[in-house]
């Protein structure tokens, strides 16, 4: 049973390795960006209430992720373990994530966080072009991140659930080193 953290900046890899980690492991795919996406292009009370921030490039206030989230942790595919991909995302979430899942009697197994040099992230979102991947609003997701994310890779090293993986190189190799950084914490 493997339930994990993708922390990293913006662009840096966690939902592409997400996805791929998940097939491999049969787990549960959790991106609250996707989340969020879904519920812009439904135009949901939600999601009319995140777009703003999405497209700003500012978190979208906590209690409307965590929603999300306690919904999803619910659902009947999450039994056999999960990822969180972009969650938690400051430390508010992060201790609001722990008291959630003490609750529902679950615990994080690691948290891993892929290292990518901003001006390689830079690239890779401009190439990718989503709707909040303009130059501005990406320069301000990468304050965001600095300012309220980061910090959580100390809260996770603290616990001693931290595995941190370079994530500038190419996707399979990535990979590579991700399954086998988990396969030796697990042992
Ligand atoms: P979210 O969707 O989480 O976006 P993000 O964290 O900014 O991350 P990205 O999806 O941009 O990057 P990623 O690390 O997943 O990389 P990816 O694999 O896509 O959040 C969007 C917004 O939603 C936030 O700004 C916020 O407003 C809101 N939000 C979400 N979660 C929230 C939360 N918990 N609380 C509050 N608000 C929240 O890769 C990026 C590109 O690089 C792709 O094109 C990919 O193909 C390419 N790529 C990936 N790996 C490689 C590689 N190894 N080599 C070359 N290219 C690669």
């Amino acid at each position: 049973m493997a339930r994990l953290i993708f922390l990293g900046p913006p662009g840096a890899g966690k939902g592409t390795q997400a996805v791929v980690v998940a097939t491999q492991l049969q787990l549960a795919h959790i991106s609250t960006g996707d989340l969020l996406r879904a519920a812009v292009a439904q135009q949901s009370a939600l999601g009319l209430e995140a777009q703003g921030y999405m497209s700003r490039g500012e978190l979208v206030p906590d209690s409307l992720v965590l929603g999300l989230v306690r919904d999803r942790l619910q659902q009947p595919d999450t039994a056999n373990g999960w990822i969180l991909d972009g969650f938690p995302r400051n430390r508010s979430q992060a201790e609001s994530l722990n008291a959630l899942l003490a609750e529902i009697g679950q615990r994080i197994e690691q948290a891993v966080n892929l290292d990518v040099p901003d001006e390689v992230i830079v690239e890779r979102m401009l190439a990718r072009g989503r709707a909040d991947d303009n130059e501005s609003v990406i320069r301000r997701r990468l304050e965001v991140y600095r300012e309220q994310t980061a910090p959580l890779i100390d809260f996770f090293r603290d616990r001693q659930q931290l595995l941190e993986i370079d994530g500038n190189a190419a996707v399979e190799l990535v990979t590579e080193r991700l399954v086998n950084a988990l396969q030796v914490a697990a042992v």
